[in-house]
Formats: structure tokens, sequence, C-alpha cells
């Protein structure tokens, strides 16, 4: 048997992360084998390429748009190698926050032409497509509000990565992207609509997953998949 990939995606402050964790300790709670993973960062190494990305240097240098692409499939690699495709040959249910959509949404958002994508894409991804994607959509105007408000909480060392510095039309061109993904593959991608509230988020992602699993030949109890 091989497994499931079902990747989370969406602009910052979406709330991916909360219902993918959501959605593993359903799947834990029922059973089933789940490994949750994240990128950039899904590995040891990785999570020192995710530094490399996230964090400013004091010199106020930033990465040119190619050479933060290559650190992101640098990431992927190892991670698809190291994580995914081991789970995956194993028969699990591999739960991905942020996956190749993210590329294509965010470098391309950056510049990066399409055919640069594509090949990359080829070299390190090769065939392996998830077999869901959920779109976490709303507007990022207000998901990055949700983030300054998390960081707030957190306090002064979490305030402000690269990412979160970049303009509110940088990301509402993100997000266009991510629907125009979502446009083009809608056997694959879920678009969900994260400003409700997380119960009924939550409940949307169940109706996508539950069906999933059952055709992959996983057995999920009836009650959890009526219910949700
Ligand atoms: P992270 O803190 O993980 O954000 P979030 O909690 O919203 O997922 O930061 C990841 C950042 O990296 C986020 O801004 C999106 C960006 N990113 C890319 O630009 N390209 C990629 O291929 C991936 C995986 C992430």
């Amino acid at each position: 048997m091989t497994g499931v990939l079902i990747t989370a995606e969406g602009v910052e402050g979406s709330g991916k992360s909360t219902q993918l964790l959501h959605l593993s300790e359903r799947l834990r709670r029922m059973g089933l084998p789940v490994v949750v993973s994240k990128e950039p960062g899904g590995t040891a190494l990785g999570l020192q390429i995710r530094t490399l990305l996230l964090t400013p240097h004091s010199s106020g240098e930033s990465w040119c748009p190619e050479a933060e692409l290559m650190l992101f499939y640098a990431d992927r690699a190892q991670h698809l190698a190291q994580v995914i495709r081991p789970a995956m040959a194993a028969g699990k249910i591999v739960l991905v926050d942020r996956f190749e959509d993210s590329t294509r949404a965010y470098q391309g958002a950056s510049g990066v032409s399409e055919q640069v994508l594509d090949r990359l894409h080829e070299l390190v991804v090769g065939r392996l497509k998830p077999h869901l994607t959920l779109l976490l959509d709303m507007d990022p105007e207000l998901s990055l509000q949700r983030v300054e408000v998390r960081n707030l909480a957190m306090g002064e060392e979490f305030k402000e990565t690269r990412f979160d510095q970049a303009h509110l039309e940088f990301h509402r061109r993100v997000r266009a992207r991510f629907l125009a993904i979502a446009q083009g593959d809608p056997g694959r991608v879920a678009v969900i609509p994260a400003r409700d509230a997380p119960a009924l988020v939550e409940t949307a992602i169940w109706h996508r997953v539950a069906p999933l699993l059952r055709n992959a030949g996983f057995r999920l109890p009836d009650d959890e998949a009526v219910v949700g």
C-alpha cells in the first residue's frame, strides 16, 4: 500500500497549521498512521535552511529570488528524501504544512517565471503529486492582522519574519496565485473558506479528507465520517 499525501496551503495567518494539527489528532485518535511535517524545515537540516530563509540578516542583504527559490527546493529535496517518500512508501497518511503550491504562489509572486518553477519541480518533485491540497483561503488583510496579534502575544523576539514584513499587495498576489492554482486543478485542490469559525473550517476539511482516506483503503469509524 502506498500512503496518502495531503498538503495545506494558504497565506500567513490562515490557520492552516492549527487545522492540520487538529486533523492529525483526529486521525491518531482513530488509530491511523499519521506523519505531520512542514516546509520549510521538516528535517533537522531543513531547519537550518529555514533559519537562513526567514531570519533577516544583520547586513541588510536579502536573498535574490533565484537563490531563495533554490533554498526552498534544497529544503524540499531533503524533506522528500528523508520524510515524505519513506512515509508514503510505508503506507502512512502524510500531512504537510506548505509544499509546492507555496513556491508557485510566493516565488511566482516574487517574479520567478513559470518555466523556472516547472524545471525545478521536475528535478526535485518529479511525478509525486498530493492526493489532496487544502487551500485555506482568506483575505490577507485579515490574516496578517491575525499574525500580528499572535506575534505580539509571543513577545518581541518572535516579531516579524522576513515574509511577514512583505507588503499587503504582495500577499494579495500570493492569494490570487493560490486561487488560480486551485482553479487549474480542482480535482486536487479544495478551497476552504478560512474566515469561518475554526470548528466550521475543521468540518469542511473533514468532509474532504474522510472520503479520500476511505477510497485509499483506510478504515474510519462511520460516525466520525458522517458527523465530521
Ligand atoms: P512560516 O512561519 O512557516 O509561515 P506559516 O506559518 O504561514 O506557514 O513561514 C514560511 C514562509 O515561507 C511563508 O511566508 C511562506 C514562505 N514560503 C515560500 O515563500 N516558498 C515556499 O516554497 C514555502 C514552502 C514557504
